[in-house]
């Protein structure tokens, strides 16, 4: 859990700006609720190495790299850098190929915590998977522990592979922008078939949050309704994907400040099994589109979530035969607030479920196993 710069400021990025998120990322409470990482994406540096070493864009980041994660380190948070595997980033800027070993010996001494690694301007003739083999070993070989996060836009399936290279986390898709198709097609459509592949240690990654964007900063397509946004939300706790916040959290609207803190969406992400959530149906009627993804949690309760796809409202029937339960058991549901308020208040309702759904709309519940 973390932020990352791009899809605010995409390469309009400096010290202050980053300090300032850092200390937003504090006093307004999302430390708390898990982010950590604070990532500065592409557009850092310069447009030529010193010595064969990366050096920041003087200046965008005067004070240099070392300064401003000691600073970030100060606040107690996690200081996250950006590279790429080919020979330029997508922004234009060097990138890491051939370089791998003295550019992580480089964000070892900056004292990074995490490296994204892009795949822009990557050679034809090269294999990616033993760029990234050979940056997950450069990285082993600092000592210093970091985040292997891959940005290979699941082109290779990078989910059958990238756990050998040492990554922590893989990109699935292409970018996401700030409007619903984007996250339709990301989220709902690409990371089915894929939970078996993510796990603790190793996770499947649709890319960074647009929640809060509100049509602002570089990836604004339109923006997406507030159902949207919580539907997007949801999906992504669902799956046990990272949570990285791309919207300027300087002036975030309270609304997506509180969703992106939802404590029981942020604990269902979370839950120490790790597992993603399993798309068990995906259906269509009357040009309505629906989908309920299932997601079993530590104590043995199980996160369902359902969710109306369609620009209209519907009754979203949930029979507890369509889940995975014990057919002979007796279970209780509750379904999540998910008005972004941090109040945990749950309605405690038995049964099958129908629940009235706006356009857009999504109701997470909790499944739970009555004694
Ligand atoms: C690619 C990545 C994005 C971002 C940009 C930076 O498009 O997928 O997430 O890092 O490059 O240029």
């Amino acid at each position: 859990m973390g932020w990352n710069s791009w899809n605010t400021f995409g390469c309009e990025i400096n010290e202050q700006l980053i300090m300032d998120v850092a200390d937003s990322l504090v006093s307004s409470g999302y430390l708390s609720a898990g982010y950590e990482y604070l990532v500065i994406d592409d557009g850092w540096q310069a447009m030529t190495r010193e010595n064969g070493r990366l050096v920041p864009d003087p200046k965008k980041f005067p004070a240099g790299m070392r300064a401003l994660a000691d600073y970030v380190h100060s606040k107690g948070l996690k200081f996250g850098i950006y590279s790429c595997a080919g020979n330029k980033t997508c922004a234009g800027y060097p990138g890491s190929f051939g370089n791998e070993f003295i550019d992580a010996e480089t964000f070892a001494e900056w004292g990074a915590d995490f490296l994204k690694f892009d795949y822009c301007y990557f050679p034809d003739w090269a294999d990616p998977k033993i760029a990234y083999q050979k940056m997950g070993q450069a990285l082993r070989e600092t000592n210093r522990p970091m985040c292997y996060s891959i940005c290979e836009w699941g082109k290779n399936q990078p989910w059958k592979w990238a756990r050998n290279t040492g990554a922590h986390m893989w990109r699935t898709t292409i970018d996401m922008v700030d409007k619903w198709d984007s996250v339709r097609w990301v989220g709902f459509d690409m990371q089915n078939g894929l939970s078996s592949y993510a796990g603790p240690q190793g996770w499947n990654d649709p890319d960074m949050l647009v929640v809060g964007l509100n049509n602002q900063g570089f990836v604004a397509e339109g923006g997406c309704t507030q159902h949207q946004y919580v539907s997007h939300f949801s999906l992504w706790c669902m799956l046990a994907a990272p949570l990285m916040i791309g919207a300027d959290i300087r002036s975030i609207d309270n609304f997506s400040q509180r969703l992106l803190q939802h404590p029981d969406l942020v604990a269902i992400n979370q839950d120490p099994l790790g597992i993603q959530a399993n798309r068990i149906i995906d259906s269509w009627q009357n040009d309505m589109r629906r989908q309920i993804w299932v997601k079993p949690l530590a104590n043995g309760d199980m996160a369902v979530g359902g969710f109306n796809l369609s620009d209209q409202p519907m009754l979203l029937e949930l029979a507890t035969g369509q889940l995975p339960l014990n057919p002979d058991g007796q279970y209780q549901i509750r379904r999540l607030t998910l008005d972004g308020s941090k109040n945990r208040r749950h309605s405690l309702v038995h049964g099958e479920q129908k629940v009235q759904l706006d356009a857009f709309e999504c109701a997470i519940f909790l499944i739970s196993k009555k004694d």
